[in-house]
């Protein structure tokens, strides 16, 4: 009896011992014996990112996620259940022998689970400390043979390393999806792609429509988002290869912390943690303009934020539907005043745009900008070429088919080489920019100049006055004004 209570106290100090250790040793792994039910966490090892379960805003159902280990501020990067809430504290997810993370409720139903091509031998489940929950063979850090990662499942956030564009191999897209609220991280209709199409871009949808798009990656940014700029936060990069096309940045100090949202109203958010506040600092948002909005002045349109209204027809483009123009509906957009004849067509540039859709332009990475004009030339549905590579003078060939769509006037050095009919080539008004300064000069210079006779004429009708008021006066002094002659006099 006694050495049954001295061998039960023994088993219950040892497993408080055990509990303490495992307290005091956060793990970054889950493998097969080892599971994670609500209440539990994992810690990447450097402590920076935690995994578990969690509740957003105001919600109270339950969902696995990832967030922030070393921010006051509860601020979830990831969540694997987003479409399937779990109602109550019940959930456990473990790792299955084939190396396959599964999240079940109450009744022991899947509620959620990740996937893979090849089955494990001896899977763990690590949570690095980029964020990246990693399932992989134990013991295997090489990051190409992984069976899955969650950065290959973004949500509505990207963390430097991770990638939105596409796998080419694949197929598979690295996209965001906003949440439908603060409190409800399931899909809302809002999404971030890359269109593979044409010359790849980035763009926005509300539900299946454009709402937003980055334009083409320069060499230095997107040609229509604010400039990137080297800082001493992130890095960040355009890679586009047989592989794979992506956008991704990377820390420079890994104590530091930055994201990108695509929140829930479309804004594209990038965002800072400042530690002496404890917040979560608003760096830029990327899509806040009015003239942001796709297609806002239609084809061949061009937005200018300075204007007002902002809508323009491009040089040498009048509106479609005149009456719809004029009523600041711009869908319509322009058409043009003179038709191409093909052979005998120049261009004329137009500077500091946000270039249009390139979905239906074609490419070529080594043409020089002469190359790229004689291939424009040389079809005749050809409307505009550009530099694909700003940088060190220029490379690359970008070409536009047909209409041109949402462009704006931006202070970007993108310049944009558009096609127009020989005869309309001749007065030099190469940018519509340059077209409203002239006119301005115009205004200002007849103004000048009529204002200038007004006073010239004045000038001379008192000339004429004074004059023929002596001749008068020499004549007959004091016949028209008593005062003035007796003054005279
Ligand atoms: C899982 O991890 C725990 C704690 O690290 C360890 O005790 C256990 O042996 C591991 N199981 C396997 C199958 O590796
Ligand atoms: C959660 O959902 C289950 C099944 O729909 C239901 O039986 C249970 O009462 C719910 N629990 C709570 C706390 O709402
Ligand atoms: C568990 O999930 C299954 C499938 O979604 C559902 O039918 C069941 O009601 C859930 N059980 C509880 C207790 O929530
Ligand atoms: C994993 O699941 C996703 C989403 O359901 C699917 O698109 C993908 O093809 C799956 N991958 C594998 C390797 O089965
Ligand atoms: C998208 O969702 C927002 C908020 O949920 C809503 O206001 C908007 O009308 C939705 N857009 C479409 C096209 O349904
Ligand atoms: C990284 O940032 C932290 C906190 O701002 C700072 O203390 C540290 O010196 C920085 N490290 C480097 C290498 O710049
Ligand atoms: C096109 O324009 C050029 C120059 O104005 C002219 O020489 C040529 O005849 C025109 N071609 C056609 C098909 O109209
Ligand atoms: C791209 O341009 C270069 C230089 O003009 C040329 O040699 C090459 O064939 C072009 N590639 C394609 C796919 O047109
Ligand atoms: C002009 O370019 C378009 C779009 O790439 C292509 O479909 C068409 O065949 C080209 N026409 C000629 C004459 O090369």
């Amino acid at each position: 009896m006694r050495f049954l209570r001295d061998c039960i106290s023994i088993l219950l100090f040892c497993s408080t011992l055990l509990l303490i250790v495992e307290v005091a040793t956060p793990v970054d792994t889950i493998n097969t014996t080892l599971s994670i039910r609500d209440g539990d966490t994992i810690v990447s090892a450097g402590g920076t990112y935690e995994l578990g379960f969690f509740s957003p805003g105001k919600s109270k159902n339950r969902y696995l996620g990832i967030w922030y280990g070393k921010i006051s501020v509860q601020t979830a990067v990831w969540v694997a259940n987003r479409e399937s809430p779990l109602n109550d504290s019940s959930g456990v997810v473990r790792l299955t022998n084939q190396g396959l993370l599964v999240l079940v409720n109450r009744s022991g139903s899947i509620i959620w689970s990740s996937n893979t091509s090849t089955p494990a031998r001896n899977p763990v489940a690590q949570l690095l400390d980029s964020g990246n929950l990693v399932v992989k063979e134990e013991g295997d850090n090489n990051p190409e043979n992984s069976l899955w990662q969650s950065f290959e499942h973004p949500g509505n956030t990207l963390i430097p390393g991770m990638k939105i564009g596409r796998n080419r191999v694949t197929g598979m897209d690295w996209s965001l999806a906003a949440w439908k609220s603060l409190d409800d991280p399931s899909r809302g209709n809002i999404t971030g792609i890359l269109v593979p199409y044409g010359y790849p871009e980035l763009v926005e949808l509300e539900d299946s429509k454009v709402k937003y798009r980055s334009g083409p990656w320069n060499g230095l940014g997107f040609s229509g988002m604010p400039p990137l700029k080297p800082n001493p936060i992130y890095t960040y990069e355009f890679v586009f290869n047989e592989k794979e096309i992506f956008y991704r940045e990377q820390l420079v100090n890994s104590s530091m912390h930055c994201r990108i949202v695509l929140a829930q109203n479309g804004d594209i958010q990038q965002l800072l943690w400042i530690e002496k506040t404890q917040s979560w600092f608003l760096y830029e948002t990327e899509n806040i303009n009015n003239c942001a909005r796709y297609k806002l002045c239609g084809a061949n349109g061009i937005c200018s934020i300075n204007n007002s209204p902002v809508c323009d027809c491009l040089n040498g483009f009048v509106p479609r539907v005149p009456r719809d123009w004029e009523r600041t509906d711009w869908s319509s957009g322009c058409i043009r005043k003179t038709a191409l004849n093909c052979s005998g067509d120049g261009f004329r540039k137009v500077s500091g745009v946000k270039l249009p859709e390139t979905r239906q332009s074609w490419f070529n990475k080594s043409m020089s900008l002469e190359e790229c004009r004689n291939t424009c030339l040389k079809n005749c549905s050809c409307t505009a070429y550009a530099n694909m590579d700003i940088r060190n003078g220029g490379s690359g060939c970008l070409l536009w088919f047909n209409d041109l769509i949402d462009i704006l006037f931006q202070d970007e050095k993108d310049t944009i080489f558009i096609r127009r009919a020989a005869s309309e080539l001749g007065n030099g008004d190469s940018a519509k920019v340059n077209t409203k300064s002239n006119a301005k000069k115009r205004i200002v210079v007849s103004t000048v100049l009529s204002t200038g006779l007004v006073f010239l004429g004045l000038a001379l009708v008192l000339l004429l006055h004074v004059w023929r008021k002596q001749q008068q006066k020499k004549r007959n002094p004091c016949r028209w004004t008593r005062n003035s002659c007796e003054e005279a006099l």
